[in-house]
């Protein structure tokens, strides 16, 4: 098989990828008998789990290539899936890639490669051409799919391969994939978003939204179901806008409500939605369902309509908290959960105490707080009255305060009930113990065994400890 067969051209891009694991498996293999060994490939995933969905997706090609998993960084392949949300998250990669750098050097051979929401950043590509040579491959989110072809290129050629061209918004299906958990999976509804909230680079780097056809998400939960997996996560960067451009539009809460009827599935859980777009429809059918978790992220970002009108968030603080009443009013038991960031440009003190009342007034289970960072092409990076760092880290500070007071509240909510726990892991720090969540998302700790995990068993919820619960099983 030639890299440039004539063929090739004629495929779908799905049958041309097919055929592309097929051509990196045949390198790999020669490579592999030349090493007298199989090779190995370490994916490491930064940011969210859209994120840890992609990675998924590539840990299944590489090992339908033939290369050996491992979690160690001195591999024969590593691969970084990049997040570039807030600019720690670049920097830490950079300085990674320098640790990667002396690995090669004694490793010659050794393939690294980079994708993920940074590679989609002009100036990140730029840099790495110039600054990290070594690197054999870039590809951005939008190529995600053409990894064999791309992997085949770079393999073979001694000059780094850079790839993060958008591809007119087309989806590929029918990729491998390797889970993570046998029990549970995200399954991504929607790619990209529409929203442009002006501190935010996803729409930048992710490009405008894509929904998938429904049949093609409950076919693929059906397929995860038939393999073992008992609660999905629905993923998007804005799932309740979902549906609109599909051909035949339909809404997220009739989504939902099809993946309800899917046999076998326990559990629904669906991450992120926006306030602006969660309709009363939506309420009903997590009211009405059985299966989906009453959880709900709600992300807050500000508490100031002055902030939120600047943020292009296109709700007030009064429509957010009628929101949060209406939801606790129609759903008692659902837990809210949130993403709140200080220090957003032009933010004065009575702003940020704007934040802190909606906080005493939802009384969230959990929230990630975030200082504002600057993300170059933004609206917000263009805006004058930047706030200094030590007045953000302070807000941060008494933010943090208040959230985890009310969060150590909501966790004790629970106590001395019995309730059903998806049993997801043994315990890291007491293997005679197992840890699994609730249906709002509360983690547990219990005695019990490796058997039990990917299995929703009772357990009483005998002592809150701040943000997870003690229990034990009882009768079922
Ligand atoms: N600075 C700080 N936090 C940010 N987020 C998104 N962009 C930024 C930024 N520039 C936060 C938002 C979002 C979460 C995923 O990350 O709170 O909901
Ligand atoms: Fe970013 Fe706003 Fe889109 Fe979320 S909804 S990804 S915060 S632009």
């Amino acid at each position: 098989m030639s890299i440039i067969d004539e063929s090739v051209l004629s495929l779908s891009e799905d049958e041309k990828q097919q055929f592309y694991l097929k051509y990196g498996r045949e390198l790999v293999e020669e490579k592999a008998k030349e090493k007298g060994r199989k090779l190995t490939a370490c994916v490491n995933t930064f940011g969210c789990q859209m994120n840890a969905r992609d990675s998924e997706k590539l840990r299944g090609m590489l090992i339908e290539m033939g290369f050996q998993e491992t979690e160690s960084e001195e591999a024969d392949l590593v691969l970084y899936n990049t997040c570039t949300i807030r600019e720690n998250a670049n920097t830490r990669v950079y300085g990674r890639l320098g640790y990667l750098h002396n690995l090669k050097k004694k490793n010659p051979d050794m393939f690294i490669a980079l994708c993920g929401c940074m590679m989609q950043e002009k100036e990140v590509v730029e840099k790495i051409r110039k600054s990290f040579s070594f690197v054999d491959l870039v590809f951005g989110t939008h190529n995600l799919f053409c990894f064999p072809e791309l992997f085949c290129t770079a393999f073979t050629s001694k000059r780094i391969v850079i790839d993060t061209e958008e591809r007119n918004g087309l989806i590929v299906e029918n990729l491998p994939n390797k889970r993570k958990f046998d029990f549970k999976s995200g399954i991504n509804i929607t790619y990209g978003c529409n929203n442009f909230c002006s501190y935010c680079i996803v729409p930048y780097v992710r490009g405008r939204e894509k929904d998938r056809e429904p049949e093609d998400i409950i076919n693929e939960i059906k397929g995860m179901v038939a393999d073992g997996v008992v609660e999905i996560m629905l993923l998007g960067q804005n799932v309740n806008s979902y549906g609109k451009t599909l051909k035949n539009p339909i809404s997220f809460a009739e989504l939902l409500r099809r993946v309800d009827e899917i046999e076998g599935l326990k559990r629904i859980r669906f991450m992120t939605p926006h306030p602006k777009d969660f309709t009363d429809e939506l309420i009903e059918v997590i009211r009405d369902s059985k299966k989906v978790c009453h959880h709900v992220h709600l992300p807050l970002q500000s508490g100031s309509s002055k902030i939120l009108e600047d943020m292009n968030r296109r709700y007030t603080k009064e429509k957010y908290l009628q929101l949060a009443a209406k939801i606790r009013k129609e759903i008692p038991d659902v837990a809210l959960t949130t993403d709140i960031i200080v220090g957003f440009p032009g933010e004065t003190e009575d702003d940020f105490l704007e934040t802190v009342d909606v906080v005493r007034q939802v009384k969230y289970d959990s929230a990630f707080t975030f200082i504002y960072s600057k993300r170059t092409g933004t609206k917000a990076a263009r805006m004058e009255n930047q706030i200094p760092p030590e007045v953000s880290k302070d807000r941060f500070d008494r933010l943090l305060a208040e959230v985890q007071k009310y969060a150590r509240e909501q966790c004790s909510k629970y106590e001395g009930r019995e309730a059903e726990v998806l049993v997801e892991s043994l315990n890291e720090q007491d293997p005679s113990l197992v840890t699994g969540r609730l249906d709002n998302n509360s983690v547990v700790h219990f005695p019990g065994c490796e058997s039990m995990i990917g299995t929703i068993v009772k357990v009483r919820l005998n002592e809150a400890k701040g943000f997870y619960y003690l229990g034990e099983m009882v009768d079922q």
